[in-house]
């Protein structure tokens, strides 16, 4: 099932993220998906709000991984495009779908293989300027019902 929103602003898509964290059960992983520049880490950022996390979401692409445990639950994110031509494991299989919290990850096709099978995807593309289309895909419909 996938559902489309088209958001005119970073400020747009920020607030879809926020709905999202809403939504979102605990341990669930989101696959953010769009080239660069698209609004992956500005909908992180919607959603780090949601959690009342006080930090700066960056991103993370130097750090590949940053947990953020100063809000409400813990946020992880995993920028892993950095990984696209490594091959070592680094343990990040310990984090994905941490428990207690939401995990992230960005350009998820460079750690496929780390991607559990219910892990939720979100494209962003990029229509010009300052409009974007975002696809929530995902077989959890009550997800997309809570989005609404
Ligand atoms: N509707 C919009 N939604 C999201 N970002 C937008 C929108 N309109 C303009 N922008 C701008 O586009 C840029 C998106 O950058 P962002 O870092 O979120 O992209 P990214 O997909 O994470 O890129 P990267 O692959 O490099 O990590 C920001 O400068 C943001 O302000
Ligand atoms: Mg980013």
């Amino acid at each position: 099932m996938e559902k489309t929103f088209v958001s005119n602003s970073a400020e747009e898509t920020m607030e879809l993220g926020k709905k999202i964290a809403k939504a979102a059960s605990n341990g669930s992983t989101f696959c953010f998906t769009g080239d660069l520049g698209a609004g992956k880490t500005t909908l992180v950022r919607g959603i780090a709000q949601a959690l009342n996390i006080k930090s700066v979401v960056q991103s993370p692409t130097f750090n590949i991984m940053k947990i953020y445990f100063d809000g409400s639950k813990p946020l992880i994110h995993i920028d892993a495009y950095r990984l696209a031509d490594v091959d070592t494991d680094i343990g990040l299989d310990e984090y994905i779908g941490y428990e207690t919290g939401l995990t992230v990850i960005e350009w998820p096709d460079f750690i496929k293989n780390l991607i559990p099978s219910n892990a939720i995807t979100i494209n962003i593309t990029n229509l010009g300027d300052t409009k974007r289309q975002i696809t929530i895909q995902t077989e959890d419909t009550s997800l997309l019902e809570d989005l609404n």
